[in-house]
């Protein structure tokens, strides 16, 4: 397989190597839940703010964005193990992964038979990681390191949302996006252990797990998460 990292590591002479870095500082472990999947997990020692850019903290004082794809979240954790207990949702269909973070959910979409898997993430360590994940699965996905919210809806059948309702900016600009893939003829799977930005007026349960929320090194307490279709507003 090529190398799934090249294109997507950062320029400059001081920088880090992302791919480098993620494959010396973190652990390519199973993940809790998903056996079937392993992903490269941060753990106490990874040290991941060194993968900051240098100057990130000084860009307009903003707080660089925390590493969410060093972690595999409850919503997107639930979603996957929904689609590898039901591969016949998934066979044969083009899907995206939007908010990839590490890439969990369009693992298991292309374990589970997906004829193409795209998978969004706006962090670039993020899309690398994404990258050494799927290569560590044996899976091809074709990842958009950019934020697709603000484009059209793309060509797949199925958009798999995990865990991008943690933040009411997020939220809101997801939402939009969603209608017009939905309004698109494209069916939208969420998973969700129930975060306070959830549009659940919108929700259609599917089914539930117990799942582990982020950490995911063995001792964090499993918590009841779900699966659900967001489905048209009504009128
Ligand atoms: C809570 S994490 C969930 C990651 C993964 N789906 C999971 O469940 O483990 C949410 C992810 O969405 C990404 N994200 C936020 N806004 C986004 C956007 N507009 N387009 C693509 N990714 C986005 C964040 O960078 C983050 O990695």
């Amino acid at each position: 397989m090529s190398d799934p990292t090249a294109g997507l590591r950062r320029e400059g002479a001081n920088a880090l190597d992302p791919a480098e870095f993620i494959k010396a500082n973190m652990r390519l472990a199973p993940v809790p839940s998903l056996p079937e999947i392993r992903l490269y997990l941060a753990h106490p020692g990874s040290g991941l703010r060194r993968l900051l850019e240098p100057d990130d903290d000084a860009k307009g004082g903003a707080e660089p964005q925390p590493p969410y794809w060093a972690y595999a979240w409850a919503g997107g954790a639930v979603l996957a193990r929904y689609i590898l207990d039901r591969p016949s949702i998934i066979a044969g269909k083009r899907v995206l992964d939007l908010g990839a973070g590490s890439g969990l959910v369009g693992i298991a979409a292309a374990k589970a038979g997906a004829r193409e898997v795209i998978a969004a993430e706006i962090d670039s360590n993020g899309a690398v990681a994404l990258g050494l994940n799927a290569q560590a699965n044996g899976v091809a996905i074709r990842i958009r390191n950019e934020d697709v919210t603000d484009g059209p809806p793309p060509a797949v059948d199925l958009v798999l949302a995990g865990d991008v309702f943690y933040a009411q900016d997020v939220g809101q600009r997801m939402m939009p996006f969603l209608d017009r893939c939905l309004a698109a003829g494209i069916d939208i799977l969420v998973g969700d252990p129930g975060r306070a930005w959830l549009p659940r007026p919108r929700l259609c349960l599917l089914g539930e797990y117990q799942v582990p929320d982020v950490g995911g090194n063995g001792g964090d307490e499993p918590r009841p998460s779900a699966v659900f279709a967001l489905v048209a507003e009504p009128g």
